[in-house]
C-alpha cells in the first residue's frame, strides 16, 4: 500500500494540511495529493477541505509490527521472528519460504494487508481483502514425528475461538475439524500444512489463519460468513491487537498440545461442537446420523442406527442435515 504512511499520519481523524504532510513524509505537496489520490482509490474517504488540508474519514486499521509486538508479554515477543507484509500470495507459503533461511530458533509469524493468492481447506480460495481482515500465519515445530499431529488443526480451532473469547465474543462455535462460527456464520478458518520433517521426527508445520474482521462486501464467498465488526460492533476492533492475542493463545496451546496431544483438549473443544446433537450427512453422502462430539484422536463420531462410526480430519466433512 503506497499510501501507508500517509494513512498513518492521517489515522487520528484531524485535519492535517498538506504542508504538514509533506514535510513529515519528506515529498512534495505533489506527491502527498498523489498519495491522497491513491487512498480514495484504495477505497478510504478522505475530505479535503479548502484552505486546510485533509481528514481522513473512514476508519483506518493498519498491520503494524511493534504494535503486534508491544501487545505480546516481552518473553513471548522474543520468541517470534515476526513479519508483516503490505501484500503477499499467501502467508502460509511465504513462512514455507522463510524457513528456508531462518533456523528453528524462533517460531516464525507471519502477517499480511491482504494475499493475492490466499490458500483455504480443500484446494479452495480464501478471499484477502486489502485491510480487512487477519491472514496470520505461523510456524510450528512438533517433535514426535508426524503420529503425533493427529487433532492439531482441531486444537488451533479451539486456540483461536479462545483468544476471540478472551477479547470479549461470547458463544464462540466449533465446526468440525476447525471452523470457527458465530450464530451459524463462519467467521473464521484455519488452514495446517505440513511443510516435512526437520530432521528424524521433528515436524514442521504451518498453521494459516484469517479472520473476518471488517469484512463488508461479499467478495464471491459462498457459505453464510460474519466478522469481528458485524458480530460485536460495539467494540473497536484492532487488526493489531487480535493478531496478538491469536498468537499468544495459538503458541500456548502448541506447547500444551506437544504435552497431552489432543486428550487434553478434547472437553475444551467439545464445549464448542455446533454439531453435537444434530443430524450430520458426510460430504460424499454415505454416512448420516447423530452428532456425537470427538474421539481422542480428533475423529468426528456420528451415531448411525445405534453404532458409533468415525469420520477423520482430512478425509471427508461434515454438513448439518437439517
Ligand atoms: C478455510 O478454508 O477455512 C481455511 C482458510 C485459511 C485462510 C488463512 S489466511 C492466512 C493463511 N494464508 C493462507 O493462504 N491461508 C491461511
Amino acid at each position: 500500500m503506497k499510501s501507508r504512511a500517509l494513512l498513518g499520519l492521517l489515522a487520528d481523524g484531524q485535519i492535517h494540511s498538506g504542508e504538514s504532510l509533506a514535510s513529515f513524509l519528506g515529498v512534495s505537496r505533489t506527491a502527498v495529493w498523489k498519495q491522497i489520490w491513491r487512498a480514495a482509490e484504495e477505497g478510504h474517504t478522505i475530505d479535503t477541505i479548502r484552505g486546510k488540508g485533509y481528514r481522513l474519514v473512514s476508519a483506518v486499521d493498519l498491520l503494524d509490527a511493534d504494535q503486534v509486538l508491544n501487545a505480546l508479554n516481552a518473553d513471548l515477543g522474543e520468541s517470534i521472528f515476526l513479519s508483516v507484509h503490505d501484500e503477499v500470495d499467501s502467508t502460509n507459503a511465504e513462512v514455507i519460504r522463510q524457513r528456508v533461511h531462518h533456523g528453528a530458533s524462533r517460531t516464525l509469524v507471519c502477517l499480511a494487508d491482504c494475499q493475492t493468492a490466499g490458500r483455504g481447506r480443500r484446494g479452495r480460495q480464501w478471499h484477502s481483502p486489502r485491510g480487512e481482515n487477519l491472514y496470520l500465519s505461523m510456524g510450528l515445530t512438533f517433535r514426535g514425528g508426524f503420529a503425533m499431529l493427529d487433532g492439531l488443526s482441531l486444537v488451533l480451532g479451539l486456540a483461536v475461538a479462545k483468544a476471540l473469547e478472551k477479547q470479549g465474543l461470547s458463544a464462540v462455535g466449533l465446526k468440525w475439524p476447525n471452523d470457527v462460527f458465530v450464530e451459524g456464520s463462519k467467521l473464521a478458518g484455519i488452514l495446517v500444512e505440513l511443510q516435512g520433517e526437520l530432521e528424524e521426527g521433528v515436524v514442521q508445520v504451518v498453521a494459516g489463519i484469517g479472520i473476518n474482521v471488517h469484512m463488508s462486501g461479499t467478495h464471491n464467498v459462498t457459505q453464510a460468513w460474519t466478522s469481528l465488526d458485524q458480530t460485536m460492533p460495539e467494540h473497536r476492533w484492532e487488526r493489531n491487537q487480535v493478531a496478538a492475542c491469536v498468537i499468544e493463545s495459538v503458541l500456548e496451546a502448541s506447547a500444551s498440545f506437544a504435552d497431552t496431544g489432543f486428550g487434553g483438549f478434547r472437553q475444551q473443544w467439545q464445549a464448542r461442537d455446533i454439531f453435537l446433537g444434530r443430524p450430520l450427512i458426510t460430504s460424499d453422502g454415505i454416512l448420516s446420523g447423530i452428532g456425537k462430539g470427538v474421539d481422542e484422536q480428533g475423529n468426528y463420531e456420528i451415531e448411525v442406527n445405534g453404532v458409533h462410526e468415525k469420520v477423520r480430519a482430512g478425509e471427508i466433512s461434515l454438513r448439518a442435515s437439517a
